[in-house]
Formats: structure tokens, sequence, C-alpha cells
């Protein structure tokens, strides 16, 4: 196969012969780069479908310097979202490239979706990003568990006022509070002191949801799963974050709950009217009981993987409507939208209106050994975490 135009590169072994009389040593990356500007470079690969730990292994690369319209960059931070495990495994519809263009026999793709990059260099017909730029990723699906790649501007947005903000705050910015961001403005037209429902509630886009929600004036009755220890952190967590309400799953469930929504709600005269669902189960019926009529209960996810049962009465008779979000269509559908809600909430984050989700990163540097990234990627579906998974990038 030709090698793709996108991302040109040469064998690391054919590299490495040049490197005595070629390479110096760069005193802050602490790694050799080529006298002609080879960059090299890393990612976590996988050739298969599989669970993350069978398949992933991480490979070295270099990328030749840009032409005409290229661009190369240096991922700065790259999270690990649930999807990107669905994608490993196979059973995500938005599937990966695998290609031989990292100098591989076989093919292979890099895993992550989502990502901060610097420009490092640009081809002589670049002209809308300059070195020392930031940028994310327009689709899905370009693999970003990456030190470096070389691409187009097609596939890129630039951040344009990065300054005072973080990698780790740009590089998570594009799925979840986007998610969020719109479920909540695009299927019901909530009015201040409108309340909406939602499970999940503190993950990336519960803690989203939450934030946006009081910003906008809306209330929220947020679900969380019970656990065994720091439930009451927790909830003064999401309060901190404006919650009006925090109850765990099996409190949903109880026969007093209805009295305690109720209360909250004045009454009934703040209506609940949209709901949101990334867990699935029983769960969603119990919340759909609680919606007021005509509302919406969108569903995002199905981390609990069981099914979710319609239940007949509530759309006879409460016209209560089950919709569906996927940000990634969103993001193809309306490009400038998706940029618009990304600058929107990396202001709001600037200013100190918008808080991270809790994070677990890990450093990657150039010796960072392939089991510790692989061990970070396969922890993601494990639950109650103290924080998202992410890779810094460092000495790379
Ligand atoms: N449709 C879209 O466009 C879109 C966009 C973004 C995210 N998502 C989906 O939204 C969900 C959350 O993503 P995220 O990145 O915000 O998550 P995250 O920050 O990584 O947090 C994971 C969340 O899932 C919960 N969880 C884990 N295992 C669970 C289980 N077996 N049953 C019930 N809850 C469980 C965790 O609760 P504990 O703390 O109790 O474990 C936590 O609230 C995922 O399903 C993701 O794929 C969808």
């Amino acid at each position: 196969m030709a090698p793709s135009r996108a991302l040109f590169t040469t064998t690391t072994t054919a590299l490495r012969q040049l490197r005595p009389p070629n390479t110096r040593l760069n005193p802050i990356q602490s790694r050799f780069i080529s006298a002609y500007g080879y960059e090299q470079a890393k990612c976590l690969t996988f050739p298969k479908y599989g669970e993350p730990k069978d398949v992933l292994s991480l490979h070295s690369h270099s990328i030749s310097p840009p032409h005409g319209d290229l661009v190369t960059i240096r991922f700065l931070a790259s999270p690990i979202n649930p999807a990107d495990i669905n994608q490993i495994q196979g059973v995500y519809p938005t599937k990966p490239t695998f290609t031989t263009s990292l100098s591989t026999s076989d093919p292979i793709a890099v895993g992550g979706n989502e990502g901060v990059a610097e420009v490092i260099s640009t081809g002589s017909k670049v002209k809308d990003v300059q070195k020392g730029d930031w940028v994310i990723l327009k689709k899905q699906g370009f693999g970003t568990w990456r030190t470096h790649a070389q691409t187009t501007m097609e596939n890129l947005v630039v951040i344009k006022n990065k300054e005072g903000l973080r990698p780790e705050q740009v590089g998570t910015v594009s799925v979840n509070p986007c998610t969020a961001y719109r479920m909540l403005k695009d299927f019901v037209d909530l009015a201040p002191r409108e309340w909406f429902i939602q499970n999940g509630a503190n993950s990336g886009v519960g803690r989203a949801a939450i934030q946006l929600g009081k910003l906008w004036g809306y209330k929220s009755i947020n679900i969380v799963r019970k656990r065994e220890s720091g439930m009451e952190e927790l909830k003064q967590d999401l309060q901190s974050l404006g919650a009006d309400m925090v109850v765990t799953d099996e409190e949903v469930e109880k026969k007093d709950f209805r009295d305690r929504v109720k209360e909250a709600t004045n009454g009934g005269r703040e209506p609940i009217r949209l709901g949101l669902n990334c867990v699935g189960g029983s769960l969603v019926n119990a919340m759909a009981k609680h919606l007021a009529p005509d509302s919406h209960m969108v569903t995002y996810g199905a981390m609990s993987k069981q099914p979710v049962q319609l239940p007949t009465g509530l759309l006879i008779f409460k016209n209560i409507s089950f919709d569906g979000f996927w940000v990634s269509r969103w993001s193809e559908q309306k490009p400038e939208e998706k940029e618009a809600c990304v600058q929107e909430v990396l202001d709001l984050t600037r200013e100190g209106k918008f808080k991270d989700t809790p994070m677990q990163p890990l450093t990657w540097n150039w010796d960072t050994k392939q089991d510790e990234l692989v061990q970070a990627a396969q922890g993601t579906l494990e639950g109650f975490r103290s924080g998202k998974g992410i890779f810094v990038f460092g000495e790379t």
C-alpha cells in the first residue's frame, strides 16, 4: 500500500541507522531528533479489536518534515474516554483507521479520539495556523494516544485563545462539555427554575450538565450509584458545582422519592421537563415517572449495559419522548456550532465558571513503559473511579 500523503513516515530502523552522524540531543526534550527535522514519535496502537490489555502496544516511528499543506503536531493531553475503550473492543460505531502508513507491515490503528496538540512545524502552503498554536481534532477516529502526528488543517480546529488554560482543560472540552451543552439546549426549551433529572451525575458529562444548567438557571436532580464509602464527599462535591439535589440510584427506586421530588419542585410547580440517561436499565423508568407531560428523556450512554424498556403508559398518557444524542453526529452536521460551543466552554473555564472533571493524569514521557499506558486504558471501564484517565505528554 502506498504511504498516505497525510502521514508520511520513515522507518525508525532506517532513521536509527542515520542517527550517529545526523542526530543531536535536544536538551529540553532529552531525546534524539534528526538534524534533517525528522520527528520521532510513539503511539499506542492496536492491530485488531479486543480488550485494551490484549491488543494495545507501543509503536515507534518517525515523521518527515512537513511540506505543502502538512502540519506536524505534538500532543499535549489526550483523555481516555469510555468510547475509546468501546472503539478498541470493536463495539463503537466510529471505526478507527487501520493503516500501514506508520511503517508497519500489517495495518494498525492508533487509540484515542480526543485531545489537544501543539503545532510544531508547518509546510509552506499552510496559512491558518502557526508554530506554537494549540489545535483539537475536528472529528473522531484520528487517534490521539500518540506523541506526534502529521495531518492537514481539514482535520484540525485552532484554539483561538489558549491563554490561561491548561492542556487538560482544552484536551477534554470537545466531547463531554459539548454533549452536556447540546442535550440541555436542543430537546426542551427549559425556562429558569425548571428542572432536569440525570443519572451518571458524577461523570464528565454529568458534571458539565450540572454546571451549565446552574449558569442558565436550571435546577437538577442528580443520581449517582450508591457506594460503600465517600458518598457524603461526592454529594458535597456535586453540590459545590451547583447540583440542587443529589441522590443514589437506590433512593430513586424507594417509595418516598415521589414526595421528596414534590417538595423540592415546589409541589410540582417547577416541572421536571428533561431527563438525561447514560446508565440504562430500570433506573430510567424510575426517573421517567417524575417527568412532566411532553418531556424528553435523552439517552447518550449505556454504562450498565442494561437495555432501556420504554414504559408504555408514559408514552401514551404523558407523551414522554425518548430520544438519543451522539456528539459525533452533531459535530459532523454542525461544525461551526461545535467550534462556538468549544470556545464558549473554554471562555467559561478561563473565567473560573466551569470546572474540569476530576482526572487521573498519567505523564507520558519518551521513556514511559508500554505497560503503564496500557494499564491506564484498561482501567477506564472500572466503576467508582476517582477521576478520568488522561495522558499528559511530558518529555516526548
Ligand atoms: N452520546 C454521546 O455523544 C456521548 C458523549 C460523551 C460521553 N458519552 C457517554 O457518556 C457516558 C459517560 O461518559 P464520561 O466520559 O462522562 O464518563 P466518565 O467521566 O469516565 O465517568 C464514568 C461514569 O460512568 C459511571 N459508571 C461506570 N460503570 C457503571 C456501571 N456499570 N453502571 C452505572 N454507571 C457506571 C460512573 O459512575 P461510578 O462513579 O458510580 O462508577 C461515572 O459516573 C459514557 O457511556 C460515554 O460513552 C456519550
